[in-house]
């Protein structure tokens, strides 16, 4: 088994914790024994230090612990393979975000998973190849999302890892313009790459001259069609037009986390 430190320990025993159905508490006895004993999970903590159990008062822990408070306790989970796997398991998260969004979801990711995180034009093989759990994400422009040829290069080396790939667009998520944006981007031997995705912002006043430049006249171009004839990008185009939006919200990194812990 690798050792890894943990690397927010409150935040990731404390969910062990939380979800745990079961736990096993070490303490010392009237003689000075160690006693463990399986106990239902804690009815309530006080960070990682305090944990509040249901016993009978007159149960002997409870004599124990007034003579002795020093216990600890253990999660049954850690005893198996699946605990190591969560925890030990170490990730890198890398990002291409022209204005921003991408940029917060990843490092937000980064807090919750404790992985790594890098830009994805620093990042080479050598850097990444000895990650079990390789996320890329993108902002997407013009249906393409950003960063996908570093996945494309390297694609055959690293094809053994966990590969999570998440796009970042202004558009809301609609399932099939999704599915398009993912038929288009992951082909061949990358359709079987897990991907998802964010809603991020739209900032006409941020963005560089080219991308202003280029965004108006795009607009311009695609005002003049059927809307229900408008592509995935076009759409999320003309529904921009003018706005000043940040959506950019925790909420859609759920699934993500839940994804690298099955
Ligand atoms: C030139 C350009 C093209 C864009 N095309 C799309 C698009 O096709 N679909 C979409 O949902 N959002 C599109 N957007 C919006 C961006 O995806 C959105 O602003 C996202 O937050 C960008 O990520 P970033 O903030 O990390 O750069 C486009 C933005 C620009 C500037």
């Amino acid at each position: 088994m690798r050792r890894e430190k943990i690397r927010n320990q409150e935040k990731t025993i404390g969910n062990i914790a939380d979800k745990a159905n079961m736990i096993l508490i070490s303490y010392i006895d009237d003689e000075g024994f160690p006693v463990t004993k399986a106990m239902l999970k804690p009815r309530e903590r006080n960070g990682i230090r305090e944990f509040w159990f249901s016993t009978n008062t007159s149960s002997n822990k409870v004599g124990c612990f007034k003579k002795n408070s020093k216990a600890s306790i253990y999660h049954g989970k850690m005893l198996n393979s699946e605990f190591t796997e969560v925890i030990m398991k170490k990730g890198i998260i890398l990002y291409t975000s022209k204005y921003g969004a991408t940029k917060k979801y990843a490092n937000w990711l980064m807090e919750e998973t404790g992985f790594d995180c890098m830009q994805t034009k620093t990042a080479d093989l050598g850097k990444i190849s000895k990650y079990d759990v390789i996320i890329l994400g993108g902002g997407i422009y013009a249906s393409g999302i950003a960063g996908l040829s570093f996945l494309k290069k390297n694609y055959s080396a690293i094809k053994d890892r966990k590969i999570i790939v998440f796009c970042v667009g202004a558009s809301p998520y609609e399932e099939l313009d999704f599915e398009q944006i993912v038929e288009h981007n992951l082909r061949g031997d990358m359709k079987e790459v897990k991907c998802f995705y964010c809603r991020g912002a739209w900032d006409e006043e941020s963005m560089s001259f080219k991308d202003k430049t280029l965004c108006k006249m795009l607009q311009k171009a695609v005002s003049k069609k059927d809307p229900s004839t408008y592509e995935v990008w076009e759409k999320a185009l003309m529904c921009a037009v003018g706005q000043k939006c940040d959506w950019t919200d925790k909420q859609y990194l759920i699934p993500i986390i839940k994804f690298i812990e099955n």
